[in-house]
């Protein structure tokens, strides 16, 4: 068995200071936010280049956070994509704005700068690129955009953390960059969590206040917040988990370039980084035509696979009333129908790539 993902071998890896970590976390009784989160906050913010981490319990509220401390809400529309999860089009729903999608780019999957322009109205606010499977999306043409129409841009980097654009980190480009610390992502918690990064106080200090119920000091309510507060336990784990994210990530690229090299010639879509873009593979897709029969042969093999993925938001049935259906954006749907993700992390061997890509041959038509 190859597994999709294995957490059980990371956490062996740092089990003894993990657990060291975690109990004296326990044993200070500081259980939401606190020290550990504070010292985790810093050393997070000095990775991603910026100023300022606010620590959260989940990505999806970083992203919610992000657009409330931005100024977004009822009335207002925000470009994003399709092919991503679906926190980033429920965190501007939870806003009260509207999400207009725009494709993606063919070559790169993440959101074409080139369809922006035309999607612009009166209401427009925000620019919420994704930085899927942790290659950041065109970032220049995008904060150009945004610049010259007076826009804000937020970056959801859930899977990018480490990422760059000539050279920039992914989160430090937008005003304002969501990250999740889901245990599969690439810097993961014992549970959940997430944080928004920033170079702006203002907008630190907003999104400070919001986590927390709107608390300026205790019981102190100047505005209404949310009880968005990262856990003590997560926030030692995670300071844990920084001493090892530049290995894990190379571990991540060298794997990348294993798959490359053997899947160099195949008929089959693979991910094409632009040579100024820092890759971190939080995913590696690959574009097979019959991808479940595929996947389904690759299970049987002993081979786990995922799709991230097979349904696009604008097709699902919960996003209904956004009014979306079909055909409205080609490039989403038809790579949705073909994506496979294989199994990526620091611990997966050459010989388990190899032999990926050899039940992978003997699977699809490539
Ligand atoms: C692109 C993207 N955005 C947002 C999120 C939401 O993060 P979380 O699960 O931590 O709420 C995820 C997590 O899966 C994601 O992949």
């Amino acid at each position: 068995m190859i597994p999709f993902l294995d957490l059980k071998a990371q956490y062996q890896q740092i089990k003894r200071e993990v657990d060291v970590e975690v109990s004296r976390a326990m044993e200070s009784g500081q259980f939401v936010l606190g020290p550990d989160v504070a010292a985790f906050e810093d050393r997070f913010a000095a990775y991603c280049n910026v100023e300022h981490c606010v620590a959260l319990n989940t990505g999806t509220s970083a992203l919610h956070l992000a657009l409330l401390a931005a100024g977004i809400g009822p009335g207002d529309e925000v470009i994003t994509v399709s092919m991503t999860f679906v926190a980033t089009t429920a965190a501007v729903l939870y806003c009260g704005a509207k999400p207009v999608f725009v494709d993606v780019d063919p070559r790169t999957w993440t959101m074409d700068p080139n369809l922006i322009e035309a999607a612009i109205t009166p209401r427009t606010k925000a620019i919420l690129p994704v930085h899927l499977h942790g290659l950041m999306a065109d970032m220049d043409p995008i904060t150009d955009i945004a610049r010259r129409r007076g826009l804000i841009v937020i970056e959801d980097a859930a899977q990018a953390h480490g990422a760059e654009y000539r050279g920039r980190r992914a989160g430090s480009m937008g005003s304002i960059g969501c990250f999740s610390y889901y245990p599969g992502k690439n810097l993961g918690a014992f549970g959940e969590g997430g944080a928004s990064v920033t170079n702006d106080p203002d907008l630190a200090q907003r999104m400070r206040l919001l986590r927390d119920w709107g608390q300026e000091s205790k019981y102190n309510h100047v505005v209404p917040g949310y009880n968005y507060r990262m856990d003590g336990i997560q926030g030692a784990v995670l300071k844990v988990k920084m001493n090892y994210i530049e290995a894990w990530t190379e571990g991540r690229r060298a794997a990348a370039s294993h798959y490359e090299r053997l899947l160099e010639g195949k008929r089959c879509g693979r991910p094409a980084p632009p040579a100024h873009c820092r890759h971190v593979y939080h995913v590696y897709a690959i574009e097979v035509p019959e991808r479940d029969k595929v996947q389904k042969a690759l299970q049987a093999a002993g081979i786990a696979t995922g799709i991230h993925y097979p349904i696009p938001v604008h097709l699902q049935k919960a996003y209904a009333n956004l009014g979306c259906g079909p055909g409205d954006l080609p490039v989403t749907e038809g790579v949705a129908s073909r994506f496979l993700s294989l199994p990526i992390y620091s611990e997966l061997r050459p010989e388990q790539i190899a032999e990926v890509v050899s039940q992978l041959e003997s699977a699809a038509n490539i």
